[in-house]
């Protein structure tokens, strides 16, 4: 993660960082976290533990400030594992359209996927089969959600004597949980999602917030570009570029992204210094991955290591299948800077290398030509993804009905708690999904679908295309609204 400018700095760009909930600008970065999903009661106590909340959710100054100091803490005593001197428990909360409407608030010119729903909106995200609404665990009819608590500790115990506390505080003011949901990174293989490979390497960089590159100062980390924050936070000048307005959706008209160096709006004016928040709730078929990678990669002729980096994009330590090229094994490197550095414009326009298909292609094609432009519109479809694994790690040859066997069924699963904000649903999540993710013709006819994501072929160049199934099915799911401190007190019904 690239370092933040100096608070006087942040400043100076206008940003406000202390109205911000934390875990968008900085992200917690905890390895133990929680998702409690609640209905409010009676309207009155829900806004008084909503104004509550307006004092004690982390803003994104105090994570900033935490950071700093977690980097100067390890940086003095040049211990990288020291994670004891400086720790901290974070919340942050965001609400449900039918939360707002429970709260009297009108949702006019919000997004219209945030105002429907995520379960409303399966048919546009292909959840469908088992991955239909109606067997999740959480998001589904009728047990409707109207907000959620994210807490995050660098502890285990520190997180349930959180989570405990959180509770009481709820019960107090009628609040009833829907269900919690934890998350903890893998102890057996830290910084990887489920399948093994590394995970939270690419996010955009903000401009005004982080630090220019000194070898580039269009990008942060190198291979991030800073990006306005008006793509993730509403308020902020948003990416310039001519906007490609989304197709419509069989719901309803997709509204017009904003206009070159305009501010990103939507809805009421108390939506200043907020952001939407995606939950998706996607479990990982582990043992029928591995299959599945060890089927392809005997059709195609080559190794498992080569197979798994030309459906993710990466191999599983993160290196770039872009700048190591095809090689039997893990190369382990690069994995200093160049972790991220690569386009695809000039070196791989056809895909040789990284197919249009592999997940990170598929999910950012970077420079690429797109039907849309290519780069300006791909960076006005970015995500700050803030995801955590959640389940036991598989075992291979674990007893069938133990934790770490194949799955049987819930609870023993396992699977990414996927989150991420964004301006709007509908032009950044939903547009990556639909359009790209499971949509076979992009960015070309023969191109195929995400072979993470989808289940169908996927096409490898030259001259192979490999049909995988689905490996990853969303159990579970909704959309939110991340308010601003002020927000929150004007949800509460406090005047500022
Ligand atoms: C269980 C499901 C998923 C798994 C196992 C998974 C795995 C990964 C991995 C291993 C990476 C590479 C690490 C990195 O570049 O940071 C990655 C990157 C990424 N994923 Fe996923 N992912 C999942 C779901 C999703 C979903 C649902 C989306 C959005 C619709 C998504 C969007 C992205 C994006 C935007 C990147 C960064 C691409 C880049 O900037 O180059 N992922 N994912």
């Amino acid at each position: 993660m690239p370092d933040f400018l100096s608070d006087a700095d942040i400043a100076a760009n206008g940003i406000e960082v202390a109205e911000i909930q934390g875990n968008i600008l900085a992200g917690f970065n905890k390895d133990h976290e929680a998702l409690v999903f609640v209905r409010f009661g009676d309207i009155g106590e829900a806004k008084a533990w909503l104004g509550h909340l307006a004092n004690r959710v982390a803003t994104s100054a105090e994570v900033i400030a935490f950071n700093r100091l977690f980097k100067a803490v390890q940086g003095r005593r040049n211990d990288r594992d020291d994670t004891d001197t400086v720790q901290a428990t974070w919340i942050n909360v965001a609400v449900t359209n039918s939360g707002l409407v429970a709260l009297g608030e009108a949702d006019d010119g919000m997004d219209p996927s945030f105002i429907a729903g995520m379960a409303n909106r399966a048919p546009d995200l292909g959840d469908d089969g088992e991955a239909a609404p109606g067997g999740w665990v959480v998001g589904r009819a009728p047990d409707e959600v109207h907000a959620v608590l994210i807490i995050a500790s660098d502890r285990r115990d520190d997180l349930h004597r959180a989570i405990a506390h959180e509770l009481q505080r709820l019960a107090g003011h009628g609040v009833s949980v829907v269900f919690v949901q934890e998350g903890h990174t893998r102890s057996d293989d830290p910084g990887h999602e489920h399948f093994g490979y590394k995970d939270g390497i690419s996010q955009p960089g903000l401009r005004g917030v982080h630090q220019p590159n000194p070898a580039d100062p269009e990008q942060g980390d190198l291979g991030s570009d800073l990006l306005e924050l008006g793509e993730f936070v509403l308020g902020y000048q948003t990416q310039p570029g001519v906007a490609v307005a989304p197709p419509p959706t069989d719901g309803y008209p997709a509204p017009a992204p904003p206009t070159e160096g305009a501010p990103s709006t939507s809805g009421p004016g108390w939506t200043k210094n907020g952001s939407y928040y995606v939950f998706r709730r996607l479990r990982q078929d582990v043992p029928s991955f591995q299959e599945g990678i060890t089927a392809a990669a005997a059709a195609i002729g080559v190794s498992d290591d080569a197979m798994g980096a030309i459906v993710v994009g990466r191999y599983k330590s993160g290196a770039p299948l872009e700048v190591t090229g095809r090689v039997a094994t893990d190369p382990f490197a690069p994995t200093g800077d160049d972790i991220n550095q690569f386009e695809y414009k000039a070196s791989d326009a056809d895909g040789h290398v990284v197919p249009h298909a592999s997940h990170i292609r598929k999910t950012y094609p970077r420079d690429a030509d797109t039907p849309g432009g290519g780069e300006d519109d791909t960076q006005r479809h970015r995500l700050l993804r803030r995801g955590i694994p959640y389940g036991q790690s598989y075992r291979h040859g674990s007893p069938i009905d133990g934790p770490n066997g194949r799955d049987a069924a819930f609870p023993l699963d396992r699977g990414l708690l996927f989150q991420c904000y964004g301006r709007s649903i509908v032009d950044q999540f939903e547009f990556v999904t639909r359009l790209w993710v499971n949509n076979p013709a992009f960015t070309n006819a023969v191109d195929g679908v995400d072979g993470v994501l989808s289940s169908g072929a996927m096409d490898v160049p030259v001259g192979h295309s490999v049909t995988l199934q689905r490996f990853v099915t969303a159990t579970g799911g909704e959309y939110f609204f991340s308010p601003s401190v002020t927000g929150l007190r004007h949800l509460a019904g406090i005047n500022a």
